[in-house]
């Protein structure tokens, strides 16, 4: 198995434009973080930073991104997107895409959980946190952050995660093998590149229909958690803004922006 380094990265790359710029990292707080502070200061489209362990390492809602060393994917990506921000919630549709492709590659069959979670019989094996920059309505930047359970085993998995760790997996738990961190990290830069210019040339409706496919909650009975606020209903689709449509009991039907998402 190759060793993780930001040279043995850059020659897996098939890309035009993402990767062109990798920076590896031992040790950081957040990928996210150092891959905001490269795009203040003029970091170009298409730059990732990857990091064998984060010491604080962030998900979505604020919560906390355990992050062990030797075994994940901790990778985020600078964009430069010409969009609306309250478009950017389309992006990480992007990356939960290309990251269902990368798991394909190596013989997982992933499903997306609304609004960025790739499940594996039900337990999380990877997540997207999408930040960013705007100016105005614009966004001026952004950064995708990717992190992925590799190879950690399941007795690792309970070590390391404790009180979620029943709810999560890894790609070494679901095939029962290990497998090439390099490879896997270079396909998913290679998957988010070709996936980002389908983006380019299809546009979002593209994106959209692709994500709709893969997301394994659309049909079924959900609650969501927003805003503390729960609400039950059939899980119909993502809108053109990444909103969930969840249509109610009496018919109506809700957009959700943000929230958690569970099969009741
Ligand atoms: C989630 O809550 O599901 C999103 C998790 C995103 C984690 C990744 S790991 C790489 C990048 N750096 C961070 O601090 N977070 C993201």
């Amino acid at each position: 198995m190759a060793v993780l380094t930001a040279q043995n990265i850059s020659s897996n790359l098939k890309t035009k434009v993402f990767g062109k710029k990798v920076y590896f990292f031992e040790e950081v707080g957040s990928t996210n973080e150092v891959a905001f502070e490269l795009a203040r200061n003029g970091a170009v489209h298409g730059t990732i930073v990857l990091a064998e362990t984060q010491t604080k390492g962030r998900g979505r809602m604020g919560r906390r991104w355990v992050s062990p060393s030797g075994a994940n994917i901790y990778l985020s990506l600078v964009l430069r997107p010409n969009i609306e921000a309250k478009a950017a919630p389309l992006i990480t549709f992007i990356a939960s895409i290309a990251l269902t492709d990368a798991a394909k590659t190596v013989g997982v069959e992933a499903g997306i959980k609304w609004p960025n979670d790739l499940l594996v019989n039900g337990k999380k094996l990877a997540g997207v946190l999408t930040e960013l920059e705007s100016d105005g309505d614009k966004v001026k930047y952004a950064v995708m952050g990717i992190g992925v359970n590799l190879n950690l085993t399941r007795e690792m998995l309970d070590r390391e995660l404790g009180d979620i760790a029943a709810d999560a997996t890894s790609v070494r738990e679901a095939l029962g093998r290990e497998v090439d961190r390099v490879d896997f990290t270079a396909n998913l830069i290679n998957e988010l590149e070709r996936r980002y210019e389908e983006y380019l040339v299809l546009g979002f409706k593209h994106v959209i229909k692709e994500w709709n496919e893969r997301c394994s909650m659309m049909g079924k009975k959900v609650e969501v958690i927003a805003e503390g606020k729960s609400l039950i209903g059939t899980a119909q689709s993502v809108d053109s803004m990444g909103r969930l449509l969840i249509r109610r009991k009496d018919g109506v039907v809700e957009r959700v922006i943000a929230g958690d998402i569970v099969l009741v």
